[in-house]
C-alpha cells in the first residue's frame, strides 16, 4: 500500500495548477475517431451491446413488455451465439442492477478455480507459459449459465424459455457472418485451431468468410437443454458430462464435482459518491468497483479538474490510476478467501492521503507497486434501461478472445482462460522486480481477481444518469473512470465522452499509454514530468478500452457504443 506523505499541499489537495474551467471536448484536429458515429435515442428504454443482432434481441424483449433484466439476460445468451469471442456460456462475469424502487443488487457469476488447482500449477517445471491462457488447464469453472438464470429468477418477468429462445433461433437458423466476426476468428486462428471448434470456425483452415450463413447446431441443442431443464443440465446433466469429457481429453482439471458445486453469489453493491453523484459499482472479487471509486475519490480531492486536453489533467488522471492500481494489485482478491479492506480503499480520507502523495509537477515512480498481473483484453458489456425505471449494467467474459481456445465437443461453446487472472507466481519477483500478490494466489475453489467494472451513476436527485462498462482487462477501470469524468466534470455529451482520447497507467512496468489524440505539447510536458510514455501498439491494440453506456437524456435515454469496437445501441 502507498504510504501518504504530502509535502506539496498544506490543506487538502487544492493547490494543483489548473485552468479556469473543467469543461471541454475540443479534441485535437487529427482525432477523427467516431467522428461520424451517432448516439441512439429512445423515449422508453435503451439497449447497448457489442453485437447488433444481440442488441435487437434486447430491444424486442423490451418492446414486448419485458424489463431490463429480461433484456440483459436474453442479450447475454444471444452474445454467446453471435459474439463468441467474448459472449459466452463457458465463462462468467458480474451484473449490477438498479431497480425503479431505488434498490440495487450485484451478482457475482465469476468463474472459480477447480478443486484440483494448485498454487504452483503454472510455475512448475515443464509447464509452458501459455498453459494459463491456452488449452484445458486455463479454464475456471464457468458461472455464466448459473448467473443468468439466477438473475432471471430473481428479477425477470419473462420465462427462461422466452429469454433463451432468440439465442436458440440465432444458433439454429444461423446468421450472416460480418467482417468483424470473420476478422476476430482469423486473429485467433492459432488459439482455435487445435480444438474442436476448428471445423466450425476455421473450415478448410481459414476463418469463416463474411457473407456466410453461420449455423451452430450443437450450441442450439445446448441452449435448448438449458431452456428446457435450467442450470441443472449445465452443472449436473448432459452438458456437464460433455464438459468433463472435454477436460479428460485435454488433461484439464474441471470435474463433475466442480460443476455440481458451482454457485453464483449475490453481493452487496459498492456505493460511493463523486461530486454529488452516487457511483454504484461491483464489489470484490472484481477489483472494478473499488478501483473506479478509488480513482474518482483521488480526483475529487483536487477540486475542479484542469480542462480536458491539458497535460495537468492527464497527469492527475494518471497519478490517480497509478495509486488505485497499486492497491488493487496488492490487496484485492477473492473476498471469500481472505478479507479485503474495501472500506479503507474506497474512503474519502484514504483518497485524500493518496492525493497528497501526488507531486503537481512530477510523475511518481511505481516503486511501491508489488504485483503485476497480465490480463486478457477481451470481454463484453451490456447496458439496458427499461421503461419501468430499471437499469442493468452487465459485463461478461471468457478472458482472452475465444477464451482458452478449447471448444466443448458436442456442446458447441468455448471455455474461458480465466485461470490467467490469478497471480501465477505469488511471492516471486517477475522480470520487473515486482512481487506478485498473495491475495490473488491460486487456490482450490477460489475466485480469480477481475477488472470488470459494471457501473451505474446516479445524479444529485438520485435518478440514474449513466450505466456504463467496458472490455479491456485493467483498461476497463481506466476507461470507465474517463467516461464518467468526461460526463460529470467536462460536461461532454455521451458520444463526445466516448470519443475522447484516453490514457492508461500500466503501473508495472512503470509506463503510461496514450491514444493518439493528444497534442504533441501535452505529451512533451508529461515526458518532462517523468512519465515513461509508451505509444500503444497500433497493430493489435490501437485503442484503450471499449466502453458501452446508456445515459439519461431528458425523460428518455441515449445509448452509445464505443466507436473503438463493434456493436450497436438501440432505443424503444
Ligand atoms: N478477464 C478480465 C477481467 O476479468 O478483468
Amino acid at each position: 500500500m502507498l504510504v501518504a506523505s504530502c509535502v506539496f499541499f498544506a490543506a487538502g489537495c487544492q493547490g494543483l495548477p489548473r485552468g479556469s474551467a473543467a469543461t471541454g471536448g475540443g479534441f485535437e484536429p487529427g482525432w477523427d475517431l467516431g467522428a461520424s458515429a451517432t448516439a441512439a435515442f429512445g423515449q422508453h428504454g435503451m439497449v447497448a451491446s457489442n453485437d447488433s443482432l444481440a442488441t435487437a434481441v434486447g430491444v424486442d424483449i423490451l418492446r414486448r413488455g419485458g424489463n431490463a433484466v429480461d433484456a440483459a439476460v436474453a442479450i447475454a445468451f444471444a452474445l454467446a451465439v453471435t459474439h463468441p469471442e467474448a459472449g459466452n456460456i463457458g465463462g462468467g462475469g458480474f451484473m449490477l442492477v438498479r431497480l425503479a424502487d431505488g434498490s440495487t443488487a450485484a451478482l457475482d457469476f465469476r468463474e472459480r478455480a477447480p478443486a484440483a488447482a494448485t498454487r504452483d500449477m503454472f510455475s512448475r517445471p515443464g509447464v509452458p507459459p501459455s498453459a494459463s491462457t491456452r488449452g484445458h488447464l486455463a479454464s475456471g469453472v464457468p458461472g455464466a449459465v448459473a448467473g443468468m438464470l439466477a438473475a432471471l429468477e430473481r428479477f425477470g418477468s419473462v420465462s427462461r424459455e422466452q429469454a433463451i429462445a432468440p439465442a436458440i433461433a440465432l444458433a439454429r437458423a444461423g446468421f450472416i457472418v460480418d467482417t468483424t466476426f470473420s476478422r476476430t476468428i482469423a486473429g485467433q486462428r492459432a488459439r482455435i485451431a487445435p480444438y474442436a471448434g476448428a471445423s466450425l470456425f476455421l473450415p478448410g483452415g481459414e476463418s469463416v468468410r463474411p457473407g456466410t450463413l453461420f449455423r451452430q447446431p450443437d450450441l442450439a441443442r445446448t441452449l435448448e437443454l438449458i431452456s428446457r431443464d435450467g442450470a441443472a443440465t449445465f452443472y449436473r446433466g448432459p452438458i456437464a458430462e460433455l464438459i468433463v469429457a472435454e477436460m479428460r481429453r485435454g488433461h484439464g482439471l474441471i470435474t463433475a464435482e466442480d460443476l455440481a458445486s458451482y454457485r453464483e453469489r449475490w453481493r452487496a453493491p459498492l456505493q460511493t459518491s463523486y461530486r454529488g453523484h452516487t457511483v454504484i459499482g461491483m464489489p470484490p472479487p472484481s477489483s472494478g468497483g473499488i478501483a473506479v471509486a478509488a480513482s474518482l475519490n483521488i480526483l475529487e480531492a483536487f477540486g475542479d479538474l484542469p480542462p480536458f486536453g491539458t497535460a495537468q489533467r492527464a497527469h492527475l488522471l494518471l497519478a490517480a490510476f497509478q495509486r488505485a492500481f497499486i492497491d488493487r494489485n496488492e490487496l484485492i482478491g477473492d473476498p471469500d478467501a481472505a478479507p479485503i479492506p474495501t472500506e479503507l480503499l474506497t474512503s474519502k480520507a484514504y483518497a485524500r492521503r493518496l492525493a497528497r502523495t501526488i507531486d503537481p509537477a512530477r510523475a511518481t515512480t511505481t516503486r511501491a507497486a508489488r504485483a503485476a498481473v497480465r490480463e486478457g483484453n477481451e470481454t463484453t458489456h451490456i447496458a439496458v434501461a427499461d421503461s419501468f425505471g430499471n437499469v442493468v449494467s452487465l459485463t461478461t467474459t471468457i478472458n482472452d478472445s475465444y477464451g482458452s481456445g478449447v471448444f466443448v465437443e458436442g456442446a458447441g461453446f468455448f471455455l474461458n482462460d480465466e485461470m490467467d487472472d490469478f497471480a501465477s507466481r505469488p511471492g516471486a519477483e517477475n522480470a520487473d522486480g515486482i512481487v506478485a500478490a498473495e491475495a490473488n494466489a491460486i487456490a482450490p475453489g477460489k475466485v480469480m481477481l477481475s477488472s470488470m467494472a459494471p457501473t451505474i451513476v446516479l445524479d444529485g436527485d438520485g435518478r440514474v444518469l449513466l450505466a456504463v462498462g467496458s472490455r479491456g482487462g485493467p483498461r476497463i477501470i481506466t476507461s470507465v473512470v474517463q467516461l464518467i469524468v468526461n460526463v460529470v466534470d467536462h460536461r461532454m455529451r455521451l458520444l463526445d465522452a466516448m470519443r475522447a482520447p484516453r490514457v492508461h497507467h500500466v503501473v508495472s512496468p512503470d509506463s503510461v499509454w496514450f491514444e493518439r489524440g493528444f497534442a504533441p505539447a501535452v505529451l512533451d510536458s508529461l515526458g518532462a514530468m517523468g512519465y515513461k510514455l509508451k505509444p500503444i501498439r497500433t497493430d493489435t491494440l490501437p485503442y484503450i478500452g471499449r466502453v458501452i453506456a446508456v445515459a439519461r437524456r431528458g425523460n428518455g435515454w441515449e445509448g452509445v457504443v464505443d466507436p473503438r469496437y463493434s456493436g450497436s445501441a438501440a432505443g424503444q
